[in-house]
């Protein structure tokens, strides 16, 4: 096992990476003071780890639940929300009552959200089961649902008392899931560590065929390297936002299509690409290194080309991104394999971007 800390004060927390460790009740009994637990989940990872982790929890004598919700985007909502305020006030939970999220991002994201508002703030264990969620959702405390009007748009910044990322749960994971995963893994090595890139490149095949050791590796990485810009920039002030690499064209690919029609991990693929064209078109990046990433995005089977949605809308679609300031575009380049910059960009660049993309 390889332990990652989160260095944020007073609110500093582990993040354990390795195999079988749901089963561990010495991971989960440090970070449990109250005398309840409640488990929050869904029906497609109960049936698979939901034993598992009552079973690790049953020696430390607590009243353990379980909340099920339904899986999927779609759920991300204040009425599914409910549904654990519901349980929690059901069973009397009180503050010292400890929240453990089991499964992928949207389960991270809500549970989360939970604990930050259940009597003005409960604790939270995060247990990711996907890959994305390892090496990106369940680390750095960003929290929250859904609104009909815009994706992630209520939530709270909230951190966790520990992240336990047990790699064997990967092993169930659809390969498009594990693949959105990887799209996050190359965003990390693409912004941060150009060594770290260097080495997803040598071992894609290997994280193509879930190997753990390999996957291991990636997780600690992705993981140290968000846990230092999140340490140095908890609330995205600035430096935070260069973990969006991708993700303003790749929103607008989601958003454009609908949401769930391309995974959040493939439209982040391809918007890297997107990115990385923009960034040689502006002169930062050489085409060799764009080069380099269109083909590792290719060879971690995500999507390089962008659905026809017209320029137009394109451009609509990232205006009222989260992360666009009055209406401003702000995009995160490339200048080398880690180095960025954010910048707005003018029109014609960024239509030809678009041009060339599709
Ligand atoms: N908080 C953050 O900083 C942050 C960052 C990135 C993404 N997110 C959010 O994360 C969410 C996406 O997370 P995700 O990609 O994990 O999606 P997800 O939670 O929907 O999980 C994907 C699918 O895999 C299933 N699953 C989970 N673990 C499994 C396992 N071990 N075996 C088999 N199936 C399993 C889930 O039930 C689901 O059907 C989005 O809502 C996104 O907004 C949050």
């Amino acid at each position: 096992m390889i332990t990652v800390n989160v260095d944020l004060g007073e609110r500093a927390y582990p993040i354990h990476i390795g195999a079988d460790l749901i089963g561990k009740a010495d991971l989960f009994a440090p970070h449990i003071a109250g005398s309840s637990v409640t488990i929050v989940t869904n029906t497609t990872v109960e049936p698979l780890y939901g034993d598992a982790l009552r079973r690790a929890l049953a020696p430390l004598g607590k009243n353990v639940s379980t909340v099920v919700l339904p899986d999927g985007e779609a759920y991300k909502n204040w009425e599914t929300l409910n549904l654990i305020f519901d349980a929690l006030l059901g069973a009397r939970a009180d503050r010292k009552t400890t929240l453990i999220a089991l499964g992928g991002g949207v389960i991270g994201d809500m549970t989360g959200f939970a604990a930050a508002s259940y009597m003005r703030g409960v604790p939270f264990i995060q247990v990711p089961t996907t890959l994305l969620s390892q090496v990106d959702s369940s680390v750095g405390g960003k929290t929250g649902i859904n609104h009909p009007l815009g994706k992630n748009m209520i939530g709270a910044f909230y951190q966790p008392q520990a992240v336990i990322a047990d790699i064997g749960a990967l092993r169930t994971l659809p390969p498009r899931e594990l693949a959105a995963g990887i799209a996050e893994v190359i965003k990390t090595g693409a912004i941060a560590d150009a060594s770290f890139f260097d080495w997803i490149e040598a071992n894609i095949d290997a994280l193509n065929r879930c190997e753990p050791l390999a996957l291991a590796e990636a997780v600690k990485r992705s993981c140290e390297i968000k846990a230092s810009v999140v340490a140095a920039d908890e609330r995205e002030g600035g430096l935070r936002a260069i973990l969006n690499f991708g993700h303003t064209f790749g929103h607008a690919i989601e958003a454009g299509l609908g949401y769930g029609e391309w995974l959040h991990g493939e439209a982040v693929g391809c918007g890297m690409v997107m990115a990385a064209d923009l960034s040689v078109r502006l002169g930062h990046l050489d085409d060799a290194a764009r080069a380099r990433l269109v083909a590792l995005v290719k060879a971690a089977h995500l999507p390089t080309r962008a659905p026809a949605l017209g320029a137009a809308r394109y451009v609509d679609l990232m205006r009222v991104d989260k992360k666009a300031e009055a209406g401003e575009i702000k995009f995160i380049l490339l200048k080398r394999f880690g180095e960025t910059l954010i910048t707005r960009a003018p029109d014609d660049a960024v239509n030809a971007t678009l041009a060339a993309s599709v």
